[in-house]
């Protein structure tokens, strides 16, 4: 396997002449390029780093980090944090222990010193990380890496945590994969022919072709149901960007997409043909078997879980209108960036006044949730739901935001009778 081809900085780079953290940052990149047979390396715009919970990384992935930070590495671009483990700011009052909260400190604070902004958020193109068509990048967070690539047109692998940091302290990526042309011809072309009514539709559509396409890039036709291609200083507001993330955090979750096009809707499907000669064809007519896959527990439900990938604007106002007034009988978190929750008080306040809890910086799979005693959860999200059993231990309830919310109001899930009507087998 041969090395990328350098410049002569990037040379000087790798043999120490910036230092050791640089070194060792450029070391990870070349070695990936070596790996992947990449010709040479590309210069990124900006980095979301992932492995920032505590619950993940543990004692000796923050020695990890600190010792880099002791270095001296600094980031060369903007770079932005993947959610941590807890919510930064309110974690006592929603019962986070506090020897985690410390610890959970430390990662930040070890962030903080490369120069990182310590926003923690899966939905960073949400509160200004927002990069240009054609721009390349180093993503690590699955869904906002197929968000990026695939309704924003930019250009990143699915980095990992160590790797995304690498980029952003040399400011250069290794340039394979999703970074040139052909990675991101499409090679199943899927023919959605159920409608898609909801979030949660749109997320199970995700997971069904994920575990058909597995790390391929699917180009959707939805016929004549498609969405309105998203303005990307309106995403936040946006119907159409929150079904595309709820499509591609599914995508993401039960396959390793991290680049999928819509007809007439992303960016490349609009500007010319984006399917490979050899395109398989995969028919989507009913979405009821992804429905049942995710459906995994009991009736009574403890928490409800909304806001994955991190809820936008629009879908806090969405909520905050469906529970407003009520008094809630199962917990009901929101998780969002925290930019988010204080640009919108209005909706904060109902939810909360609701007994809900709008929750920054953190989401049920990398938050400590099994420490907190909940046992059943309910969500919309099909990437929640095929997580939490695995990485939280709990059981799952999947479906719509309306059958959240009730499950939020009465403790219970309702009869599925809804999906069953929409999805007849
Ligand atoms: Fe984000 Fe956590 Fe979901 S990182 S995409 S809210 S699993």
């Amino acid at each position: 396997m041969d090395q990328p081809r350098l410049t002569r900085e990037e040379k000087g780079m790798l043999h120490g002449a910036q230092g050791p953290a640089v070194k060792r940052a450029m070391e990870i990149v070349v070695a990936l390029g070596k790996i992947y047979g990449a010709p040479h390396l590309v210069l990124v715009g900006s980095v979301q780093v992932s492995g920032v919970s505590f619950k993940n990384l543990g004692e000796a992935g923050l020695a990890f980090l600190q010792e880099w930070a002791d270095q001296g590495a600094q980031v060369r671009v903007p770079t932005t944090l993947n959610p941590a483990g807890i919510d930064t700011v309110r974690w006592s009052i929603l019962g986070f222990d506090e020897r985690f909260a410390r610890q959970q400190g430390r990662v930040i604070e070890a962030y903080a010193r490369m120069g990182i902004q310590t926003t923690c958020t899966c939905t960073p193109y949400l509160v200004g990380n927002l990069p240009s068509f054609g721009e390349h990048i180093a993503w690590a967070e699955s869904s906002a890496v197929c968000f990026a690539n695939s309704v924003l047109g930019a250009r990143t692998n699915r980095e990992g945590g160590p790797s995304a940091l690498a980029a952003a302290i040399c400011g250069r990526t290794a340039a394979y994969g999703f970074h040139l042309d052909p990675g991101r011809r499409a090679r199943f072309h899927v023919d959605v022919r159920c409608p898609l009514h909801t979030l949660s539709d749109w997320g199970v559509l995700g997971y069904i072709v994920g575990r058909q396409v597995r790390n391929a890039v699917p180009y959707f036709d939805l016929g004549d149901q498609r969405c309105a291609p998203p303005e990307p200083d309106t995403l936040g507001s946006d119907l159409c960007a929150d079904q595309l993330k709820a499509l591609g955090a599914g995508l993401a979750a039960s396959g390793a997409v991290a680049l999928y096009h819509v007809r007439g809707v992303t960016p490349e499907a609009r500007q010319g043909d984006v399917l490979a000669d050899d395109a398989q064809r995969l028919v989507v007519d009913d979405l009821a078997d992804g429905y049942q896959a995710l459906n995994r527990g009991t009736c009574r439900v403890d928490l409800v879980s909304v806001g994955c990938p991190h809820a936008s604007p629009r879908e806090l106002e969405q909520i905050a209108r469906a529970v407003s007034g009520q008094h809630l009988q199962a917990a009901l978190w929101v998780t969002t960036a925290r930019e988010t929750r204080e640009r919108m008080p209005h909706a904060v306040f109902a939810i909360e006044d609701a007994g809900g809890q709008v929750v920054a910086d953190t989401c049920m799979i990398v938050a400590p949730i099994e420490e907190l005693g909940f046992r059943v959860l309910a969500t919309n999200s099909a990437k929640m739901a095929t997580y939490a059993p695995s990485h939280s231990g709990v059981q799952v309830r999947f479906g719509n935001l309306e059958q959240c919310v009730e499950a939020a109001i009465t403790g219970l899930w309702p009869a599925v009778a809804a999906n069953a009507e929409r999805h007849p087998r």
